[in-house]
């Protein structure tokens, strides 16, 4: 980072051998390290320049998730880097702070590549982030928790081709930023959790163990306008949520821990001393809103999520680089709508996401969507039988993606391309 000439970031994705396993060396790629990669920070105002070079030994492409950047630098398939390839993007950072990441988007190769390692996380700050007195302490009281499971094989190597599964590759073995079995310790006061599914297909539903309560104060793409109570708080792949856990109110006499929906511990908490630290979670924290003129718009854009192993189709249409399935206006909002068809087996739950935009909910089979997803999203579930209508503007021009983000269903042709114009 150089201040003189705004913000520059160096990302190289390598290759490299990461210590997992205690005394054996796994294979795995890394941004600027052998393992998942550094934490991008911008600033709402930021000129960024971020060079990235491909040191792997096939192509990649630098996608930045939930940026609503440009089409020519957000990193898309048709932005490939060949091995020793580098390019230097630019843009400008124009949206509220959040916590979006970064990972690979090459035709065919992204779930492989994202399983071996490859994905970063950016943090966005504004003056609204630094001003709310939430906990900010990187580590401390603010932490990135980026969960991903994996299968090893005997040699503890991240075989892909072994492990994959065209539905969508689930992995026995969970690994937290990168680490097996990590424990977190905490002080007793509030703490603020960034949660990033970053798995390939596996969807997580967070809970604490004695049932307490948290809030949730963020979505994908922004703060909620207030904290959002909850005791449960699911997210299906790229999604993310940060919530604030207030263990000065918990019980440290027991053992705590996040624990999934069918009870499984995902992390232990280990809460030490009595902090120092005063932080609060306001009650107004953002001013998002739904507009009735924007839920008054009628749908101009259907989707329709269909399928499962490698016939998966999105309007019964399989991805072609070389085709645009919509165009919209540049500024301009539309509704767009997205089915997902159950099939003869009942079908599964898509993660949709859109690149180069953040869009809001307008509702959930009519209803208006939940609390905590009344604020910024760049992906969605979607379940069997679901309908959802969000409402959509882009700021940026160029052919941006649309996809299920179970990264195999993506590979296997579950993508279509949007035109900004
Ligand atoms: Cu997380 Cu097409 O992206
Ligand atoms: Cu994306
Ligand atoms: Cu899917």
């Amino acid at each position: 980072q150089d201040d003189e000439e705004g913000v520059v970031y160096t990302v190289r994705a390598q290759r490299g051998k990461t210590e997992i396993f205690d005394g054996t060396e796994t294979e795995t790629y890394g941004y600027n390290g052998s393992f998942l990669g550094p934490m991008l920070r911008l600033e709402k105002g930021d000129n960024v320049k971020i060079r990235t070079i491909n040191e792997l030994d096939e192509a990649t492409t630098f996608h930045w998730h939930g940026l609503e950047v440009a089409a020519d630098v957000d990193g898309g398939p048709h932005d490939a880097l060949e091995p020793g390839e580098e390019k230097v993007i630019e843009f400008e950072v124009t949206q509220e702070a959040s916590t979006l990441w970064f990972h690979p988007h090459p035709h065919e190769k992204t779930s492989e590549q994202v399983y071996n390692g490859l994905a970063g996380l950016i943090y966005i700050e504004d003056e609204n982030s630094k001003s709310l007195g939430l906990p900010t302490d990187y580590g401390e009281n603010d932490i990135p928790l980026i969960f991903q499971d994996k299968i090893f094989d005997e040699e503890k190597q991240l075989n892909y081709s072994a492990a994959k599964n065209d539905d969508g590759t689930i992995g026995d073995t969970l690994l937290i930023n990168g680490t097996l079995n990590p424990k977190l310790t905490v002080n007793k006061e509030k703490v603020r959790l960034r949660l990033l599914n970053g798995s390939n297909a596996r969807n997580y539903t967070f809970k604490l163990n004695t049932g307490d309560s948290f809030v949730q104060i963020a979505t994908d793409g922004g703060f909620l306008n207030e904290p959002v109570t909850l005791n449960e708080v699911t997210l299906t792949p790229s999604e993310r949520a940060e919530i604030v856990v207030d263990f000065s109110q918990l019980d440290t006499e027991k053992d705590l821990a996040l624990i999934n929906e069918d009870g499984s511990i995902l992390l232990p908490f280990e809460v030490s001393v009595q902090s120092e630290t005063v932080s609060r979670i306001p009650g107004l924290m953002n001013d998002f809103s739904l507009t009735e003129e924007e839920m008054d718009l009628p749908v101009t854009k259907k989707i329709e999520l269909f399928g499962m192993m490698d016939m998966v189709t999105i309007n019964g249409k399989k991805f072609d680089p070389e085709r645009i399935d919509f165009t919209q206006q540049q500024g301009v909002t539309e509704v767009w709508e997205i089915y997902n068809k159950p099939d003869m087996m009942g079908g599964m739950i898509h993660p949709f996401h859109i690149h180069g935009a953040q869009f809001k909910i307008i509702s959930r089979n009519g209803e208006a969507p939940p609390e905590n997803e009344r604020g910024w999203k760049d992906s969605i579930s979607v379940s069997p039988d679901e309908t959802v209508k969000i409402a959509i503007q882009f700021k940026n021009k160029g052919v941006y993606m649309f996809h299920c983000h179970n990264l195999e269903h993506e590979d296997n042709g579950m993508m279509g391309q949007v035109k900004v114009e």
